[in-house]
């Protein structure tokens, strides 16, 4: 991969494993400090010594991205340990629906949409504050190919994923002429433990999903990571407000 960045600091939410490990280590790997977040502090810690391991600089915070209090928090830490944070992928979100609609519970959905919406929110409103005065700053949202379109079965994460496009277009908008740049990416189904948590118990389920993506497989967390940091880079300095699906083609059929 080969970009450039102006800026020197990185955070990622929902680092301690999958898409958010793999895009922590490529922006270690274009030797940007990385501020590593997650709940799960041993997967958090376990990015961080990869990122070390390989001469990199990282740390890692532990968040709860659902509360306000542990968000200020991190965005402190950030700042008190690197000095700033130019780049931020808010990307923490979890899918935990089993049924249709009127099979989910109220639980469920205060769950889904408190990681999903409000952590992005809470992310973003302690993030653009910081950017606004370092000057500039870019900021990826994990949405979903289930937030461009429908979800069956998953109606409550498909509409956690419109949300969070909502929230990345409108604070582009509000912060375009401040040289902050607020875009999603919106991965197909990509090989993580949530994907194996949802289909590898059943191989027909797996196989029907691969076959579904145009390409004839599942997408891979590098080549979301690489979206990613291309949407961060000097090289779309252009882009704001957009919705890039990485899907094999899912929405193009
Ligand atoms: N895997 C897929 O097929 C797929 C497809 C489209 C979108 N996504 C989205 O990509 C993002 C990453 O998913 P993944 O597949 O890497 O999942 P994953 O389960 O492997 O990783 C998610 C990470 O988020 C962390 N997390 C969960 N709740 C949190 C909270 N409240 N605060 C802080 N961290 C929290 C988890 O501890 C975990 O490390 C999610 O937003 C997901 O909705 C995934």
């Amino acid at each position: 991969m080969s970009m450039t960045f102006s800026g020197q600091v990185a955070l990622v939410t929902g680092a301690a494993a999958g898409i958010g490990r793999a895009t922590a280590l490529a922006f270690a790997e274009q030797g940007l400090k990385v501020v590593v977040a997650d709940l799960d502090s041993e997967g958090g810690e376990g990015t961080v010594e990869l990122i070390r391991a390989a001469g990199g600089d990282a740390v890692f915070v532990r968040c709860n991205v659902t509360k306000e209090t542990e968000v200020r928090q991190l965005m402190e830490q950030a700042v008190s340990t690197y000095g700033r944070v130019d780049y931020a992928f808010n990307n923490a979100g979890i899918e935990i629906e089993k049924g249709r609609l009127a099979e989910g519970s109220e639980a469920e959905f205060d769950a889904i949409m408190g990681v999903n919406v409000k952590g992005v929110w809470l992310c973003m409103k302690y993030q653009l504050p910081l950017m606004l005065v370092q000057g500039g700053g870019a900021i990826v949202n994990t949405a979903s190919v289930a937030g461009l379109g429908a979800a069956p079965k998953m109606s409550i994460y498909s509409a956690s994923k419109h949300a969070v496009i909502g929230l990345t277009k409108s604070a582009a908008i509000e912060y375009a002429k401040k040289k902050i740049r607020v875009n999603a990416v919106c991965p197909a189904v990509i090989d993580t433990d949530m994907y194996r948590r949802a289909y590898e118990a059943d191989p027909k389920k797996a196989e029907y999903v691969a076959v579904m993506h145009p390409v004839g497989r599942v997408g891979t967390v590098e080549e979301i990571a690489s979206a990613v940091l291309y949407l961060c880079s000097d090289g779309a300095a252009f882009t704001t407000g957009h919705a890039l699906a990485v899907d094999g083609g899912v929405t193009a059929i």
